[in-house]
């Protein structure tokens, strides 16, 4: 296993349980925390319980430990100072949807996107499995706040895990440790357990990777009683639980109940020649390019993008009625591969340091190199699986879904507010997917609304890379929110719908379905994308202040002929025109997907969404 050290991690842990049993352990006076750890520990029979303290001198001895059990493999300090690479376990790359539950009391408080288990069900199912599941191991205390800490849109949880390597990336992604514990006193938070599911016997040799296998992996969501329970992954969103599993499943049904909205978008702040600021959030589903739009660079002159977030937003109203959004993250796990100095070099800036690589290649001189770098593969590298890989090699070096977790203040682009805990308010919603045909480059809605139709119908074609048999077909992923609504999707349109009437119409943010991706009839890209996506941002900000010339349509606004800036652009009047072309009959073939979309949805579609339809239909009729 390539340069992987030999050391075993029993041997590292017998050095841990000296450092931890000197440790600190920090007691808290939360009582339900308290009993909460003591219950847990009781069941996952941990050898050790570590309270994280969230200081770098823990975050330097845990990344040693992994160093020397071999889990971990220091780059070079010379390239990237500060940075570790991680190799997972060939079957826990990416999060598993099929193995992920929601499991609320009824039925059909879930709905028909999500895998439902009865709660008790799935608890003795798990106990079975949590049982003694940490025996060799430490049962880390990880208190994290979600947002800035102390913001009146922050949440608390805390992961118990017995992963270390969780540990190392939930301070990256989180704001973790004493102060979290502080702020909670003896309020309330989200109880998260996490094991890897591989207790360790006396004497017996960890691997470099501990996960149980795939029919034993559960990410379980019990959304009234805001608990999550994840077995058997060590890997991204199904181990470091803040994400996915708290800021959106859990969250979501909290934002339901409680009045706000925390849903899967980027935010940005864009600022005019003139110095007017405004911020957009944008909800796109996966490999639509959402990071590197969040640190887009313009290439119109006198504009300028800074990054609040790329990936969760949480978002409630003000006193003055606008909607204002935080970033509950303070990390990036961004998908590597692609990733280069063109696509996006405030991302590439930010893994300069300081940064956990995982699944990536490794360079002879200690760096990480992956597919879409933008540099040559050099002769010879260490694949995401450890083995030696030359250029011409039928595998990718990098796993497809290799990731960086780099903290988002390394991001160069990174706007000076992004931790305000007043949030930022937002003008402007976007949506959007890849859709060769149909969608044009850009569209307004008509009003709120027909903004939350437009996010119900919203998604990918899919192509050749994905499921073959359904090419050319349409994966709906409403607000790109499919596998991280906590409840049932009709339930989640109609508080899309009913959190307008907190305010006024004029203080709400107006929604735009954005299409980068429209093709010509030869399948070439009809817009250049990148940033040149500053252009339809600009046109968007005119419209937001009231200004922006448009066309109404049967689908929405669309920007006059003349409205998008192309100022140095090469795309010609013909080209604009198709990519703001709003063809009947494909938008007539497109009202029979979408009724086809909302026949799965079932009987409890908002009324509305509907009429939506309906009013569509007719408009492209008259
Ligand atoms: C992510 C995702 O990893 O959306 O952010 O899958
Ligand atoms: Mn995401």
């Amino acid at each position: 296993m390539g340069n992987i050290a030999s050391n075993t991690l029993f041997y590292s842990y017998m050095a841990a349980k000296n450092i931890f049993l000197e440790g600190r352990f920090r007691m808290t006076l939360n009582k339900k925390l308290q009993d909460w750890v003591k219950e847990m520990s009781y069941m996952c029979q941990p050898d050790q319980i570590y309270w994280c303290d969230g200081s770098q001198e823990e975050n330097d001895k845990l990344l040693k430990l992994m160093v020397d059990s071999g889990m971990a493999t220091p780059l070079n300090p010379e390239k990237r100072p500060g940075c570790y690479l991680f190799r997972s376990h060939p079957s826990d790359v990416a999060r598993v949807e099929d193995r992920t539950f929601i499991a609320s009391k009824r039925k059909e408080d879930a709905g028909p996107t999500n895998n439902w288990v009865d709660p008790d069900e799935l608890k003795t199912t798990m106990r079975a499995l949590y049982k003694g599941c940490m025996k060799g191991r430490i049962m880390y205390v990880i208190p994290f706040s979600m947002g800035p800490i102390g913001s009146p849109i922050s949440k608390i949880g805390v992961e118990l895990t017995d992963s270390p390597y969780v540990v190392v990336n939930m301070r990256i992604m989180t704001r973790i440790g004493k102060e979290v514990l502080d702020a909670l006193g003896d309020g309330e938070f989200v109880p998260c357990l996490h094991s890897v599911g591989a207790p360790l016997e006396k004497g017996q040799k960890d691997s470099s990777w501990p996960c149980a296998p795939i029919e034993q992996k559960y990410i379980s969501h019990f959304p009234e009683e805001r608990m999550i329970w994840s077995y058997g992954s060590g890997y991204g969103g199904n181990a470091l639980l803040g994400k996915k599993c708290f800021a959106l499943r859990i969250a979501s049904v909290q934002a339901r109940d409680e009045g706000w909205m925390a849903e899967h978008m980027l935010i940005l702040k864009l600022t005019d020649p003139k110095g007017n600021k405004k911020y957009i959030c944008g909800a796109f589903p996966s490999a639509c390019g959402k990071t590197n739009l969040a640190m887009l660079v313009p290439t119109i002159p006198g504009w300028k993008v800074e990054t609040i977030g790329d990936d969760i937003a949480w978002m409630k109203f003000g006193k003055d009625g606008r909607l204002y959004a935080i970033n509950p993250e303070a990390g990036f796990f961004g998908v590597a591969p692609g990733t280069s100095m063109d696509s996006n070099p405030n991302a590439m800036l930010s893994a300069a340091k300081n940064t956990i690589f995982t699944n990536t290649a490794l360079t002879d001189d200690g760096d990480i190199w992956w597919e879409g770098i933008g540099i040559d593969a050099p002769n010879h590298l260490i694949d995401w699986k450890g083995n030696d890989w030359a250029p011409g090699s039928k595998d990718p070096a990098a796993h497809p879904n290799a990731r960086f977790t780099a903290p988002a203040n390394q991001c160069p682009a990174i706007a000076p507010e992004w931790e305000d805990p007043a949030g930022v308010p937002i003008s402007a919603i976007l949506i959007g997917g890849r859709r060769p045909s149909t969608i044009p480059l850009v569209h307004e809605s008509f009003d709120w609304n027909h903004g939350v139709f437009m996010g119900s119908i919203m998604g990918s074609e899919i192509t050749a890379a994905s499921i073959s048999a359904n090419i050319g077909q349409v994966r709906r992923d409403p607000f790109a929110m499919l596998p991280f609504i906590g409840y049932h999707v009709c339930d989640y349109l109609q508080h899309w719908l009913d959190i307008s009437t907190n305010t006024t119409a004029d203080k709400l943010p107006k929604i735009f379905y954005v299409n980068w991706f429209r093709k010509d009839e030869k399948g070439k890209w009809l817009w250049p994308g990148f940033g040149e996506n500053s252009r339809v941002l600009k046109w968007i900000v005119e419209r937001v202040s009231g200004a922006g010339k448009a066309v109404r349509t049967p689908i929405g606004y669309l920007p006059a002929a003349d409205a998008i800036d192309r100022e140095g652009l090469k795309v010609s009047d013909a080209e604009m025109e198709e990519l703001l072309k709003v063809r009947k009959d494909e938008w007539l073939k497109e009202v029979a997907s979408i009724k086809e979309h909302y026949a799965k949805y079932g009987a409890t579609l908002p009324k509305e969404m509907t009429a939506q339809l309906a009013a569509l239909e007719k408009r492209l009729q008259e």
